[in-house]
């Protein structure tokens, strides 16, 4: 078992806004939540409910106003190479100039890995997203679903304990967005990490996590309904129990998201 690999965020509360109003509007109030080990946890919520800003909290770039946020019983303050993240926008984050390979390579270069590691870990991890045949190819050859492979080959080959993927495939048309779901279980279950993927799309949540923490609207989001998600692998989305807990959940987030932070 690795080192690093539960999260426990102990109500947390985000305010942006730094003057001294009395009335500040909180984005996040009185968050709470836990990860086990190995888990992969699901933060669904509407759009503006504060889900980047939770994320991003917890990837250590952004401060908090109050609470806790805990890896293994340690408080965070910055980034750190146990965690890694997966934006949304892969175009972002890629470097134009460098192909496949050298992106995926980039990070462990700079940590002066030697050349003969380095080519074997970013083997591995080319392999492990579907990227073989395509090393030497440019951000700009690539589809967008090649492009959010290689972003998460980039993030995966640094072998971080914990995954954190905020809407990674928000940008992709339908069906490549199932491939990489599917893709991004078959990851979980071969390297066995801590994930937080964030996404507003029920039918996505249900398609890939095990667990399903719900966020009310933002201003005072909070994470109001937790449900564990006990479905095989993979799942099927015409399924009785699967359309079942669809609609619960459809449900919940319609009546959940007007009371808000009342809710826990
Ligand atoms: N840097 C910022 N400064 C001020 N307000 C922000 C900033 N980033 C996000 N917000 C506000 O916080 C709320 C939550 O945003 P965000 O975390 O991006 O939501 P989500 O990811 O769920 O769509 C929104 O109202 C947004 O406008
Ligand atoms: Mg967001």
């Amino acid at each position: 078992m690795s080192q690093f690999n539960t999260i426990t965020v102990k109500n947390l509360s985000k305010c942006y806004d730094q003057s001294n109003v009395e009335e500040k509007k909180y984005v996040l109030e009185n968050v709470n939540l836990h990860l086990k080990p190995g888990e992969f946890y699901i933060l669904l919520g509407p759009s503006g409910c504060g889900k980047s800003t939770l994320l991003n909290i917890i990837a250590g770039f952004i401060s908090k106003t109050k609470g806790e946020v805990l890896i293994d019983g340690q408080e965070i303050v910055k980034p750190g190479r146990e965690r890694g993240i997966v934006f949304q926008n892969s175009d972002a984050s890629l470097f134009p100039w460098l192909n496949v390979r050298e992106n995926i390579e980039f990070g462990l270069k700079m940590k002066k890995m030697p050349l003969v590691q380095r080519e074997k870990l970013s083997q591995k991890y080319i392999q492990l997203v579907g990227l073989e045949g395509h090393e030497k190819k440019y951000p700009s050859e690539l589809s967008g679903g090649m492009k959010q492979r290689a972003q998460i080959a980039r993030v995966l080959v640094n072998e971080p304990e914990i995954l954190l993927m905020d809407e990674p495939f928000g940008a992709l048309d339908a069906q490549t967005r199932r491939v990489l779901q599917k893709e991004v279980v078959h990851i979980w279950q071969q390297t066995k990490k801590t994930v937080i993927f964030v996404t507003h799309d029920i039918q996505e949540a249900l398609i890939i996590g095990q667990k399903i923490g719900i966020m009310s609207k933002s201003p005072s989001a909070c994470i109001y309904q937790e449900y564990d998600v006990h479905l095989q692998y993979p799942r099927d989305v015409t399924g009785r129990r699967f359309n079942l807990l669809y609609q619960t959940i459809l449900g919940e987030m319609e009546n959940g998201v007007e009371i808000g932070g009342d809710r826990i």
